[in-house]
């Protein structure tokens, strides 16, 4: 340490940690911009997925795509994350929807982790949607989900997490009970995307089975964000889906942060309802239509998705003991990173004490 080599002249610049989004979907072949347009001429997310588009709508690109080219485009979408200031990920499979490739899907997930400097944190969601094999007879899904899959991705070892997404129309509250019971039962840890469109009661499920995350939370109740109080339960709150979407209820932040809940902010990037990659981004509007602070968003898009992600210990915050996962900006303030909105004068992003990026 102090040798030359190690010491980075930063006067005048700004130096924060780097960001953790807590909560992507990026192992996905196509892009879904027709489904982008079909918004733009006045159809909602739901009508879209209820005539053919959504979730289903990627999960032929991943199936009928080796584990080299998703890996290719995996990686690409990764040197982006970067870029924007990202340095820890968390991505769930979940475009598979069937044993083999879910567990392609997460060993695309390995293998970017392996080579790219990014660090990724491997969740497991085969129970994103009921694949249309299953359309007739959805409790046979829920079956192959926790009588094959969460088997096998346990017996495989990459994935740390299992998420569900409980919602009308997908997974209701007792089949996600289910699921996340069984995957704690072979190691998994449980975080759901719970109240999204509608409020299920998810949040409280999350609370009733101490999930690590409940996330989404744009319908959720005042009543059940007093339940979800009682809990360690982070809320990650995912104001990119709801701009993406064109819609106007952003999740009631102030009121989850007032009952003193963990609020984690991230950007939920996937081909249908957010194709956002950029946290500060995520931090513009979470303090321009969440009515958060700048110190509030800063700290839920580093130190509590780390917290979400039960890895504050090694990244998230700049502490002797961690890892060096810092940005040099070329501004002054922390009020700067909302302000800009886009394209952050960066200067260089360190991971792991390694200078990534230099502008
Ligand atoms: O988090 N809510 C479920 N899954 C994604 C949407 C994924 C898609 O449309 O492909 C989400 O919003
Ligand atoms: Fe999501």
């Amino acid at each position: 340490m102090g040798s030359s080599a190690n010491s980075i002249n930063c006067e005048g610049k700004m130096v924060t940690c780097g960001f953790i989004d807590s909560h992507t979907h990026p192992v996905f072949y196509n892009n879904r911009d027709n489904e982008y347009a079909m918004r733009l001429s006045g159809l909602t997310y739901q009508e879209i997925a209820n005539n053919g588009g959504g979730i289903l709508s990627s999960v032929e690109g991943v199936r009928n795509s080796s584990e080299e080219q998703l890996i290719k485009k995996v990686t690409e979408r990764m040197d982006r994350f970067i870029a924007s200031g990202t340095t820890t990920i968390e991505a769930k499979s979940g475009y598979g929807l069937d044993t083999k490739s879910e567990l392609k899907s997460l060993e695309v997930i390995r293998k970017v982790n392996n080579s790219h400097s990014i660090d990724m944190i491997p969740t497991f969601m085969g129970a994103h949607a009921f694949p249309k094999e299953f359309e007739s007879k959805r409790s046979e899904y829920v079956k192959l989900i926790c009588n094959e899959m969460i088997p096998a991705v346990a017996n495989q070892g990459i994935a740390i997490f299992n998420d569900v997404f409980c919602e009308n129309g997908y997974f209701s509250v007792e089949e996600s009970r289910y699921i996340l019971e069984t995957g704690k039962k072979y190691g998994l840890k449980a975080r759901l995307h719970a109240d999204e469109f509608s409020n299920s009661g998810a949040a409280i499920l999350a609370s009733e089975i101490d999930a690590f995350s409940a996330d989404h939370l744009m319908a959720v109740s005042k009543d059940d964000i007093t339940k979800l109080s009682n809990s360690k339960v982070v809320a990650t709150l995912l104001p990119g889906t709801t701009f993406f979407l064109g819609k106007k209820t952003y999740a009631p932040a102030r009121d989850i942060l007032d009952e003193g809940i963990t609020v984690a902010l991230a950007t939920d990037y996937n081909p249908g309802s957010s194709h956002i990659q950029s946290m500060p981004f995520i931090m513009t509007l979470a303090c321009l239509h969440m009515g958060m602070t700048v110190e509030e968003a800063y700290q839920s898009a580093t130190y509590n998705g780390a917290v979400a992600l039960g890895i504050e210990n090694n990244v998230g915050s700049i502490e002797i003991g961690k890892k060096a996962d810092l940005i040099i900006w070329k501004l002054d303030t922390l009020m700067d990173i909302p302000y800009y909105v886009s394209n952050h004068p960066i200067d260089k992003i360190i991971k792991n004490g390694n200078i990534i990026f230099e502008a």
